[in-house]
């Protein structure tokens, strides 16, 4: 049963913003689980690819989405501070590459399939407290949010930043490629009409183009500390 006075700190934004390493360190500050909603349509794209099911049939994707047995488990790595397992396999490092963001992009569309997902997500809403990234966190998913943040920065900053996180796991692509694909999936984001990214009205919007993690960090606790006191 999801318990509503449950507070959720929503954590939103365009990919390489940085929100899933803020999030990861909000949640390990205030002890409260972690949800990084954007793993739960990167494993949808890849096992629609394993289970060859076509990135844009809907109602295969939504029964698929179903049957997918998901978990999340905290790892003492903090270069990989979540482990990602799909029926009961760890694909925390498959699902992490560029194609697995594009296709991710490519099936989170699909309105039934985000019906599926928003249950699964809601049901990460556990005491003490949450803290979910994601595109919709604040605008759909949590609208009740406690706490509402857009983290954003430029394409190209953000590009930066992938290519560096995808380097350091030795995954290997081209700076050009990603700015591509993130330029890609921003218009995808933002231009569909279920759940678009865009920043909640009651959203604070920080810009973190120039800007390092501890001073985002340092932002967002300010402002959860001023809400949840
Ligand atoms: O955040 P991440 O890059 O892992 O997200 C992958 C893709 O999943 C996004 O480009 C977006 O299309 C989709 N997504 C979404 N809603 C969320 C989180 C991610 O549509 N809450």
């Amino acid at each position: 049963m999801v318990n509503s006075t449950i507070p959720v700190i929503a954590i939103d934004g365009p990919g390489g913003s940085g929100k899933g390493t803020i999030a990861y360190r909000i949640a390990g500050r205030l002890g409260f689980h972690l949800l990084d909603s954007g793993a739960i349509y990167r494993i949808i794209g890849l096992a629609a690819r394993q289970g060859d099911v076509p990135l844009h049939d809907e109602p295969a994707l939504a029964t698929l989405t179903e049957s997918l047995d998901i978990a999340f488990k905290l790892t003492d790595n903090p270069e990989n501070p979540l482990s990602i397992w799909l029926n009961a396999q760890d694909v925390t490092l498959q699902i992490r590459t560029n194609q697995a963001g594009v296709d991710a992009s490519i099936v989170a569309p699909l309105a039934s399939v985000r019906e599926v997902v928003m249950k699964l997500q809601r049901s990460f809403r556990q005491a003490p407290g949450l803290v979910a990234d994601g595109r919709d966190m604040g605008t759909v998913v949590f609208t009740d949010a406690a706490v509402k943040v857009y983290l954003t920065a430029t394409a190209e900053e953000r590009a930066k930043r992938r290519y560096k996180q995808l380097k350091d796991k030795d995954i290997s692509v081209s700076l050009q490629e990603l700015l591509k694909s993130i330029q890609i999936r921003d218009e995808l984001d933002m231009k569909r009409d279920v759940a678009p990214l865009r920043a909640a009205p009651d959203a604070v919007i920080i810009d973190s183009t120039a800007l390092s993690t501890s001073e985002v960090f340092q932002q967002v606790l300010t402002i959860v500390e001023g809400k949840l006191g």
